[in-house]
Parts: structure tokens; C-alpha cells; sequence
């Protein structure tokens, strides 16, 4: 007889999250994990210490910048970085210490060290090999290297983000490669610490395949906070030695190599899936083309018994995706009906201010033929956003059905963007029209008004504006 109804490999946002529903639906459960604390990339290294220090040095800069406008005066508060990152790693360890705490709960077994499945129904973990009748590979992704650049997170002058949340002192001048998610994220940490901050990025704009006005607003907006771009330039190597680094790049546009100095380079072009040592190959696991598990709709690969979730799948690498993967291949394997809505995921940037997005983007709509209205609206007209200084250069913006006004998506830049959006995924998950928003009645003063009233400027106009 099996040990275990389910072993899950990995226990980052989708594996731990499965494994919570797996025993709620009645499923004994296991979940192997090397770390020594449970919670994944996300909660160890990755969303939730990036927001402790975003939130740290976001007072930090309300201090330096808007405390006298409100009247509060006095000497803005100096760094003690060792004690930031203290605040950081205690936040870090009170999540961690939850997850321990509903394992325990839910009577989920802990399988501490790495899993390699040796057959359908075979996990071993150290010396010894579990029973179980199916197995969830929840093992995330990893940073992809770069050519030509060789990261050493322990050097402290070469590093990927788990390097850059714990650099041994607040760099001068830091390059960062690639303006995506994690690239603004910690370079806003950073240039609010005060690092003179150049990100370099390949493509034209930052946060590629984002709507296009949102990513013209938020480099403009990121630029007055301190950052430098040079876009259109594709980083070829980094050279360091033991206290600095060279940085060469190439202009798309032609023309000679350049290079930058820099006390510490972040390498932030993107992640892979992490699938070395779970023995993929001895028991047959069918990958993509770009190295993903191949999974069916119900998150099964080929070998039957065997799932697969989160990051090492296709579909955008965030720590929500992942969980409601983990809890909907939970109820497939508990017999029932797990659906995830590919269609309404949100992606959130949590610099300041927030940007945040839902569905599809103006652009690819239109590039599908399809006939689309957009209501736009301003947080300059939003009284609460300019009580926070958060109004300048922000908006909502919804896209629309241009026949039946069903909502498509929409893109949020703006004080607690990252809150508001799920208002729009709601609307989104029932079918709403724009009008449906802008007829719900919506307190004041708040954010969420801008929302409303973008929605009123899908129809016949917007009242602020
Ligand atoms: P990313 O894919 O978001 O951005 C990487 C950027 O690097 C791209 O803009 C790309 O054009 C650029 N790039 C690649 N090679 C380059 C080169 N040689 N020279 C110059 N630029 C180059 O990847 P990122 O920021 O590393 O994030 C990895 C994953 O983690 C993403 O899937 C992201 O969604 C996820 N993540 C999500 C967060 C959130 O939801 N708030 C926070 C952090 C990460």
C-alpha cells in the first residue's frame, strides 16, 4: 500500500498551497523540500523580502521628500542597512514559520532534502524511497544565466535577486540588466537607498509586452525618482574583480560597444524552470521546447500519476498563478473539478507608484482584429491619490468590448494599483460590462474611484476629468 495519496516536490506558493487543499480534501500528504525553511523562492528570497525592503525604503523616501510638504519637519531618517535587512529576514520568518504551522495542522509530512522520482509512484529523499499514488512537481524556476556573465551572489558584485537582497553594503553606482519586474523592483530599492541606478534593457520599452502607455508613464515616472535607462542595448559580458565591474553592452541601433563602471551589476533577464535532479529523463516526463513540463489542461504530464505546476509550466512565472494551479490539480487528483482562468491572472510591479495589470492589452486586441473601446482616467482628477503624492502621471485604463462593452482587461499605474486591479478581475470573472463598474457605487474618497470613473469614460464620459 502507498505511503502517501500525494507527494508534492517543491514548497513554494504551489506547492505548499496544493498541499494545504490535498489534506482539506482529505488526501494524505507529503511535501519534499531542501530549504530549510518552507514558503519557496517567493517567501525565502523573492516577492516577499523584495516588498519588505520596497516598502522600507518607500518611508524612506516619503521621509526625504514628502514629511516637510506635510508639515512634519526635522531631519530625515539616515540608513542602518545591517538593521533593514534584519526587518527583512524577521518578516521573511514570520511567513515561513505559518507555513510550518498549517503543515502541522493539516498533517502534512515535511520530507526534508531533495526529491528525485525514480518511477511513477517512487520519490527518494535522502536514502530513502516514499510510496505514493501521485506526485506534484511544484519546483519552480531558477534565474537564467546570461552569456558571458558569471553570477557570484557570495562576491556580492555579480548578482542575480537573491544576491541583491543581501548585499553586504549599499552600493555607489549599480547596473542593473534588464528592465522587467525584478529589475525595477530592486532598483527602486536601491536608487531610494541612493545608488546611482542605470538599468540597461534590450527591448524599447521597460516591462515588455506590457500596454504600451503604462510603460511610457512608469520609465517616465521611475526616471524623476532617480533611474537611468539606456534602452535598446543588449548586455554582451560583465567583467568584475573583487570590489567593482565592467559592464558591455552593444546599441540594437549599431555603432560601437560601450561600457559602464559599476559597484554591484544585478542580473535580471528572466528565470527557467528548475528541473535538474527530480529525474526526469529515467522516468520518460515529456518537456517543451523551452524546457517546461508538458502538461495537459488538467496538469497532468505523460506518465500517468505524475503533475506538474507553477513555474516549471508554460504561463507567466508569478507566485498566484502557481497557487491556484496547486489547488486546482489538488481537486483533479481529489476527483473533482479544478479550473484555473488563464484569462484573468493579474501581474503586479510593486514599486512606487503601483502598476498592475489584468487580461489582454489594447495592442495584441487590436492586432487580433478585434474592435475595442478604452476608457482612460487620470489620478490627477483622484482627490485621495494627490493626498499621498501619488497623483502625478497615473491613470486606469480599461479596455472594452467596443459592441458589447464586456471588459478585455485594463492597466492600472497608481497608488495601491496592485489592490485595486482585482476589482477589474471580478468584473472580469462575471462577464461585466464597463457600465456594470460604473454603475456600482463606489465610497469616497477613495483609489478605487479612478477605477469607476474610467469605466464611466468607456461610456458617456468620466466626471473628474
Ligand atoms: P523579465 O522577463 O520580467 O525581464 C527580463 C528583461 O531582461 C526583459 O525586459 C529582457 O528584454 C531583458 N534582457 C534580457 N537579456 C538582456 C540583455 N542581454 N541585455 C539587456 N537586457 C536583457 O525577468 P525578471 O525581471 O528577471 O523576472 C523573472 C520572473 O520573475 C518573471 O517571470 C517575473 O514575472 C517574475 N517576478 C514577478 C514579480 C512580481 O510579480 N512582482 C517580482 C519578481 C519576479
Amino acid at each position: 500500500m502507498s505511503q502517501y495519496d500525494v507527494i508534492i516536490i517543491g514548497a513554494g506558493p504551489g506547492g505548499y498551497v496544493s498541499a494545504i487543499r490535498c489534506a482539506q480534501l482529505g488526501l494524505k500528504t507529503a511535501v519534499v523540500e531542501a530549504r530549510e525553511t518552507l514558503g519557496g523562492t517567493c517567501l525565502n528570497v523573492g516577492c516577499i523580502p523584495s516588498k519588505a525592503l520596497l516598502h522600507a525604503t518607500h518611508s524612506l523616501h516619503e521621509a526625504q521628500h514628502n514629511f516637510a510638504d506635510m508639515g512634519l519637519k526635522g531631519k530625515a531618517p539616515s540608513v542602518d542597512w545591517k538593521q533593514m535587512k534584519e526587518y527583512k529576514s524577521n518578516v521573511v520568518g514570520q511567513n515561513t514559520g505559518g507555513i510550518e504551522f498549517l503543515f502541522k495542522k493539516n498533517k502534512i509530512d515535511w520530507l526534508k532534502g531533495y526529491g528525485t522520482i525514480e518511477a511513477a509512484g517512487k520519490v527518494k529523499v535522502g536514502d530513502t524511497t516514499y510510496e505514493t499514488k501521485n506526485i506534484v512537481i511544484a519546483s519552480g524556476s531558477v534565474p537564467s544565466a546570461l552569456p558571458g556573465v558569471e553570477v557570484e551572489n557570495d562576491k556580492g558584485i555579480v548578482v542575480d535577486s537573491t544576491g541583491a537582497l543581501d548585499l553586504p553594503k549599499v552600493p555607489k553606482k549599480m547596473v542593473v540588466i534588464g528592465a522587467g519586474v525584478i529589475g525595477l523592483e530592486l532598483g527602486s530599492v536601491y536608487a531610494r537607498l541612493g545608488s546611482e541606478v542605470t538599468v540597461v534593457e534590450y527591448m524599447d520599452a521597460v516591462c515588455p509586452g506590457m500596454d504600451a502607455d503604462v510603460q511610457r508613464s512608469f520609465k517616465r515616472i521611475l526616471e524623476k525618482q532617480g533611474l537611468s535607462f539606456i534602452m535598446g542595448a543588449a548586455v554582451q559580458g560583465v567583467e568584475a574583480t573583487k570590489t567593482k565591474a565592467k559592464v558591455k553592452y552593444q546599441p540594437k541601433a549599431g555603432g560601437d560597444e560601450e561600457v559602464l563602471d559599476a559597484d554591484v551589476v544585478l542580473v535580471a533577464t528572466g528565470r527557467k524552470p528548475f528541473v535538474e535532479g527530480l529525474g526526469l529523463d529515467t522516468v520518460g516526463v515529456k518537456m517543451t521546447e523551452r524546457g517546461q513540463i508538458a502538461t495537459d489542461a488538467h496538469w497532468a504530464t505523460n506518465v500517468p500519476g505524475i503533475y506538474a505546476i507553477g513555474d516549471v509550466i508554460e504561463g507567466p512565472m508569478l507566485a498566484h498563478k502557481a497557487e491556484d494551479e496547486g489547488m486546482a490539480v489538488a481537486e483533479v487528483i481529489a476527483g473533482k473539478h479544478g479550473h484555473v482562468n488563464y484569462g484573468v491572472i493579474p501581474g503586479v510591479v510593486y514599486t512606487t507608484p503601483e502598476v498592475a495589470t489584468v487580461g489582454a492589452t489594447e495592442a495584441d486586441l487590436k492586432k487580433d482584429g478585434r474592435k475595442v473601446k478604452t476608457g482612460k482616467f487620470m489620478f490627477m482628477g483622484n482627490a485621495r491619490a494627490k493626498a499621498v503624492h501619488q497623483a502625478e502621471g497615473g491613470f486606469v485604463k480599461i479596455i472594452t468590448d467596443a459592441e458589447t462593452d464586456r471588459v478585455l482587461g485594463a492597466a492600472i499605474i497608481g497608488p495601491a494599483a496592485g489592490d485595486m486591479i482585482h476589482e477589474i478581475c471580478v468584473a472580469m470573472e462575471f462577464g461585466a460590462s464597463a457600465q456594470d463598474i460604473a454603475l456600482t457605487c463606489h465610497a469616497h474618497p477613495t483609489y478605487s474611484e479612478a477605477v469607476r470613473e474610467a469605466a464611466l469614460a468607456c461610456g458617456d464620459g468620466p466626471i473628474h476629468s
